[in-house]
């Protein structure tokens, strides 16, 4: 689908996106000794993490130094609740975002003006790199506000200097209007909810292909190859791939780009990723799948030393961009489900629904625990032009698939279309009732 044509290399804003790996690894030292030290200086959790551990910033004379730095989790930031990990005097910090925080407090996040300046910077690269050009017009659908997905977008779209629609979430059939009326080139959005929006579209009679629409930036959440296809051709868009998280910077943390479309370039001047061993903590070797870590390289307000983002991938070797990319997200280790002895993600529900012709791609894994045993039922919904007595032979073949594909059996519930209610923001596809 892709019609991108390559970037050159040759301009200054995007030079370190193509530079040598020699350069980028000095780039990183020089700001990791930096970012460690201005930690410890300045955030006493750091300085009471690191003298615990026995470390000292000038212990790290090399990148893989940062093995021997203890890690930082979301119950850290909780127990510095609010500004507790903040670098800066408050006067300094220009702007705080939160995260949802589904149990208990919200973890806060500060930024400078130089903080705010560089995530700008990064958005408008990521959207470059999408195929957007600053004559472009970027409808944002992320949500405004305390979540960092609607401003993030917002000031990375303008200072590419793209016309910004900012729509935020949510009033959907207001959405279809606007794409309709003020003729969008991109749309930055969660792929659930896109779905949404294309839902209202067909209900209104929009055609979806034809809109004025050309790139998708999706993110804030697990999404599939076979949903890619599945909202390329759909829409007729390039649809990439964007992930970051609050306590990082917020989105345009990695990118993937719209010539290769082959996982995301994470932006490596800012953020230093590694891969560990969920259970042990071990670093891993490159490739090896893990969990995500990052040490924020050049953060002033809230800098992040190994933050365990519980996100699994695995990172590989740059292409498009000569700065290593990591593969598209199979899922959060929280949302990993092990039923009866097997792993597994709704993710991979996800691309297998995505194969029967006669499922749309909303549903939901719903966990309980009658007895003793667990039980995992997906619901899911037939797609409109599918015919009613279709449905039990779709769910036969999504129930076989899941056992052949997986090595699990599972309850398969097909409902009417429109039956599931639709995410605005980010899609809640685990449903555990298995816990009081
Ligand atoms: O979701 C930031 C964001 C906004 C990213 C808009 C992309 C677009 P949080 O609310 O802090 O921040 O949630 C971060 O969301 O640790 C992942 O589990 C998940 N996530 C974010 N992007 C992706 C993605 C924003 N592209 C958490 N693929 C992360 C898979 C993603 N999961």
């Amino acid at each position: 689908m892709s019609s991108v044509a390559p970037l050159s290399p040759q301009t200054p804003e995007t030079d370190i996106e193509f530079a040598s790996r020699d350069r980028i690894s000095a780039l990183q030292l020089d700001r990791l000794k930096w970012s460690l030290q201005h930690a410890y200086n300045n955030v006493p959790h750091y300085r009471n993490a690191f003298d615990n551990a026995g470390v000292h910033p000038s212990d790290l004379v090399e990148l893989a130094d940062l093995a021997k730095f203890p890690f930082t989790t979301k119950a850290d930031l909780r127990a510095n609740y609010p500004f507790g990990m903040f670098a800066v005097p408050r006067e300094q910090v220009s702007r705080v975002h939160a995260s949802s925080g589904t149990t208990g407090q919200p973890t806060v996040v500060g930024y400078t003006s130089n903080d705010l300046n560089n995530w700008a910077d990064l958005i408008a690269r990521s959207l470059r790199a999408s195929g957007v050009r600053p004559t472009d017009t970027v409808h944002v659908a992320y949500g405004y506000g305390l979540f960092t997905g609607g401003l993030g977008a917002h000031y990375g779209a303008e200072r590419l200097g793209c016309t910004v629609i900012p729509m935020s979430g949510g009033m959907t059939d207001r959405q279809v209007q606007l794409i309709e009326d003020f003729k969008p080139d991109a749309i930055m959005v969660t792929p659930s909810y896109m779905l949404t929006i294309l839902d209202a579209m067909i209900a209104k009679g929009v055609d979806p292909a034809a809109t004025s629409l050309r790139v998708g930036v999706f993110g804030a959440e697990p999404w599939t190859e076979q949903m890619r296809a599945e909202l390329e051709k759909v829409l007729a868009i390039d649809a990439v791939d964007i992930y970051g998280l609050s306590e990082v910077i917020g989105p345009g943390v990695a990118m993937e780009c719209a010539e290769t479309k082959d996982g995301l370039h994470i932006w490596e001047d800012h953020f230093y990723p590694e891969i560990i061993d969920p259970e042990t903590g071990e670093v891993l070797p490159e490739g090896a799948e893990g969990e995500l870590v990052f040490t924020s390289l050049t953060k002033e307000a809230m800098p992040v030393i190994r933050y365990r983002t519980r996100d699994l991938t695995r990172l590989l070797p740059g292409t498009a961009r000569s700065m290593r990319r990591m593969q598209k997200i199979t899922g959060r280790s929280d949302d990993m489900i092990i039923l009866r002895g097997v792993n597994l993600f709704p993710t991979q529900i996800e691309e297998i629904i995505l194969t029967v012709p006669a499922l749309a791609p909303q549903f939901q894994c719903i966990l309980d625990r009658p007895s003793r045993m667990d039980i995992l039922t997906v619901r899911v919904e037939a797609r409109p032009d599918a015919l009613p007595d279709q449905h039990g032979a779709a769910a036969d073949q999504l129930r076989k698939q899941i056992k052949n594909r997986i090595g699990v059996s599972v309850e398969v519930e097909v409902l009417p279309p429109a039956a599931l209610e639709r995410s605005i923001g980010k899609a809640k596809r685990l449903i555990d009732n298995r816990r009081p």
